[in-house]
């Protein structure tokens, strides 16, 4: 009944934001004297005067006593419908995205079903482990529903043993023992960081990549785990990871995740003011590139061997030297990542092969037109965010642009990184 569904309300408790703010949620919690399921949550959405109902994954008996109903939902992908203003995590109080949230967000199937159902990750996955896995003890850190640890058990692996600090592993053992492979994959539920097993691994295999590889900053976990479990001559899967940005022209996305709306009047109102907000501090964002958007080949800004490398190399500082093959308006760069995952399997983000679900993530700048023969050379810095949501690097890109010798424009600009 549409009466059940009201449970609480997510109210700003501080100043509207866009592009630097801090909106928060006021997290509404169940009543102590309520215990039992429900569909979903109603929200009022002050900003917009809007309500907005988010379905619950799991409709039954999730909520017991000073439950905290976001602890459930993911509410960004459910809640902001086109035409809402642009509200991202990483604008959000410092702290909010709590491990607590991280790991409650992948309970949700429906994360799961995003990932599995993306051919492009899950497909390259089961074949690179099933090209290294036999005979193998393999560790799977950040198991969710536990596939990558099925692929190596079917894959004939020595040992299976699957790791995760999510709600999602209990569904996993489940559905192992549904398989017929009880007695090969063993799970484990806990922070990779805090494990105690008994065992070296030859293969640890995760899929830890978020947006332009580096959101989630999951990689210091299984680096952690490497370091503490991957026998001399063991390997990783991915074995390789490489970021690429390119330049981009392409004024849909400018106009979308750019700054292009406030270059013209607003409604009739000049918002240029907010334009000059924005570029003091943009936020990446995830889009669909077409390889016709681009100015020019991509350059790799992080080459990284994750056999070796150390959770400080992610964080990098590398120069891009971005020739433009055309004429047209750079609005901003494109970057995706790309993993060698094992044997010739490769995962590619780039907009040239198979769409995946991380698409490319664009970085908006103010729009300056290039011709063919111009040469960007842009110094990238990716860093650990040292306010705001501490799973989101931070990048800065300071550029040049070069034509006949001479540096034709210059930009600085800071981005933070997104959940999207
Ligand atoms: C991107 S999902 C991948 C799930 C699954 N391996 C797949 O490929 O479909 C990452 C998983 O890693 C888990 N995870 C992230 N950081 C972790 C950590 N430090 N320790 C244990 N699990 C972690 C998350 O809960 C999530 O289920």
């Amino acid at each position: 009944m549409l009466l059940d569904l009201r449970l609480g309300s997510i109210h700003e408790t501080r100043g509207f934001r866009y592009g630097q703010s801090r909106r928060r949620i006021q997290r509404p919690l169940i009543s102590p004297s309520w215990l039992g399921g429900a569909h979903g949550v109603i929200l009022e959405i002050p900003w917009t005067g809007s309500q907005r109902f988010l379905p619950i994954p799991h409709p039954s008996a999730l909520f017991q006593g000073r439950d905290n109903v976001t602890n459930y939902l993911d509410p960004w992908p459910f809640w902001r419908a086109p035409g809402d203003p642009v509200w991202h995590p990483s604008a959000m109080s410092e702290g909010y995205w709590s491990d607590n949230d991280y790991f409650a967000s992948y309970a949700d199937p429906g994360v799961h079903r995003l990932m599995i159902q993306d051919h492009a990750r899950t497909d390259a996955y089961r074949r690179a482990i099933e090209a290294v896995a036999k005979g193998k003890r393999v560790l799977d850190i950040g198991t969710g529903t536990g596939i990558l640890s099925m692929f190596a058990a079917r894959a004939g692996a020595a040992k299976v043993d699957a790791v995760d600090s999510s709600g999602i592993i209990d569904v996993a053992r489940e559905l192992a023992a549904d398989n017929g492979f009880a007695d090969k994959i063993t799970f484990h539920r806990g922070r990779a960081e805090d494990l105690d097993l008994d065992s070296e691994y030859d293969l640890v295999i995760s899929e830890w990549m978020g947006f332009f590889g580096l959101a989630e900053l999951m990689f210091e976990s299984v680096i952690h785990a490497r370091d503490r479990y991957l026998t001399p001559g063991g390997h990783m899967l991915p074995g390789q990871l490489r970021l690429r940005v390119a330049p981009v022209d392409d004024s849909h996305v400018h106009e979308d995740l750019g700054i292009g709306l406030w270059e013209r009047p607003v409604y009739g109102l000049d918002f240029t003011r907010l334009l000059e907000a924005e570029v003091q501090s943009f936020l990446t964002a995830a889009c669909d590139l077409k390889p016709s958007s681009l100015l020019g080949p991509a350059d790799t800004v992080l080459d990284l061997n994750l056999d070796s490398g150390t959770a400080d190399d992610f964080f990098f500082t590398s120069v891009a030297t971005l020739p433009i093959e055309r004429e047209g308006t750079v609005h901003g760069f494109g970057g995706w990542f790309e993993v060698d995952l094992a044997g010739d399997v490769e995962l590619s983000c780039s907009p040239m092969h198979v769409q995946t679900h991380w698409r490319q993530s664009f970085f908006p700048v103010r729009p300056f037109p290039v011709e063919r023969g111009d040469v960007i050379r842009m110094v990238m810095d990716a860093q650990r965010a040292e306010s705001g949501d501490q799973r989101l690097p931070v990048y800065f890109l300071d550029g040049e642009v070069f034509r006949d010798g001479q540096v034709i424009h210059r930009f600085f600009y800071r981005h933070h990184g997104s959940f999207e």
